[in-house]
């Protein structure tokens, strides 16, 4: 065993504290129908998704992260005494997951929410792993604070504004995503167990193109001159990404099984990345794991992509629909395409 695992398991890395942001305007499936090729019953049947909320033309991801870091820090200030501003000076690392950064590779998003709570003693980088973001994001975290004594807190946040990489022409896929931003606040709190205990990330380049956005980066960037049929948007083969994802979802349940050598009735939930009922209900079957273990919120927020997760975990922890000591397993799939999950004691 390496030196890194055995000071991993010395020290737990706990959620202390979560948080999200919802844009206020709530479009319904029936709402879309009239403006697209489309209906309720189709979008339902299909997905699982019945509304989604959609970010105004002056809000950006970086605003989105912003306001449910904000969250995270006064529900975490309640906990510790500590006053936001305190405890956003004690961050030494900001996370931040996202497919719709507010710029293109400069300046990373994080650095514009490290900015905005004037987290000065913190580190900031993006994250750029699909929808597995916020998974990634968690482990991250938690092998930057291990290595490093003096380093205690990292916010992890996952943010989107996915309708402005939205194809409104291509009734496929428009009626999947949604906007938001979920965070988690991480302590390495040097309990002796808990906290993050496991994570499990995996990657498949080879499917790099059943979900893309094409225009915008090095590959193809937009030219003077040149005039555009639509903006920059996500293209997906769904069929694909379907195949993948009931695959990816099976198989890191039963890894992170077997690596932690417990059975299914030992989880409290299964907090799935929100992308379409139907994936997690496949998978569910497959492995015999009854619907109810799986938390699903889609219905509300359809497919926030890195949001999804973290947006989840706030709301079965606001809601007290999770208790302390509890064990909840994360699971994604998303563009790259990339795979994980996080087993954490709540
Ligand atoms: N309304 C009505 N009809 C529609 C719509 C719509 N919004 N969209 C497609 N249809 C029609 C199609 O035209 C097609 O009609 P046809 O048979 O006459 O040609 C029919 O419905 C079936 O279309 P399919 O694309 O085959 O539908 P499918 O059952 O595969 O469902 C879906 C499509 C929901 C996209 C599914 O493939 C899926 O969920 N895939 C996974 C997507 C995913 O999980 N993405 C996650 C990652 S996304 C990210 O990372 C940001």
């Amino acid at each position: 065993m390496s030196i890194f695992v055995m000071e991993r398991h010395r020290m737990a890395f706990e959620i202390i504290a979560t948080g999200k942001a919802i844009p206020p305007n709530r479009v319904s499936n029936d709402d879309l129908a009239q403006r697209i090729d489309t209906s309720d019953e189709w979008i339902r049947s299909h997905s699982g998704i019945g509304a989604r909320h959609i970010a105004d033309e002056n809000t950006a991801s970086s605003d989105l992260a912003l306001a449910a870091a904000r969250q995270v820090l006064s529900q975490a200030a309640e906990k510790t005494g500590e006053t936001p501003e305190e405890l956003a000076l004690s961050l030494d690392l900001i996370i931040l997951a996202t497919a719709t950064p507010d710029y293109y590779g400069s300046p990373s998003t994080a650095c514009l929410v490290q900015a905005g709570l004037e987290a000065k003693n913190a580190a900031a980088l993006d994250v750029t792993a699909g929808c597995s973001g916020f998974i990634y994001g968690l482990e991250m975290a938690a092998g930057y604070l291990c290595r490093r004594s003096e380093r205690k807190r990292a916010l992890v946040i996952g943010s989107e504004v996915l309708t402005r990489v939205t194809n409104w022409e291509d009734r496929s896929t428009c009626v999947l995503f949604g906007d938001g931003a979920g965070a988690v606040l991480v302590e390495q709190t040097g309990a002796a167990a808990g906290g993050l205990l496991r994570t499990i990330l995996g990657a498949d380049g080879a499917g790099a193109e059943s979900i893309i956005n094409r225009r915008g980066g090095s590959r193809a960037p937009f030219k003077a001159g040149e005039t555009v049929k639509t903006p920059s948007v996500l293209e997906m083969d769904g069929r694909a990404v379907y195949n993948f994802a009931v695959k990816a979802v099976t198989g890191t349940i039963e890894k992170l099984l077997a690596e932690e050598n417990i059975t299914i009735d030992q989880v409290a939930r299964i907090v799935p990345h929100q992308a379409n009922a139907r994936i997690v209900q496949a998978a569910g079957k497959r492995l015999g794991i009854p619907e109810e273990k799986f938390f699903l919120n889609i219905e509300e927020y359809a497919n926030t992509s890195a949001a999804s997760i973290p947006i989840a975990l706030d709301e079965l922890n606001r809601d007290g629909k999770i208790k302390k000591g509890d064990l909840i397993m994360t699971i994604g799939f998303g563009a790259g395409l990339t795979y994980g999950g996080n087993l954490i004691v709540w």
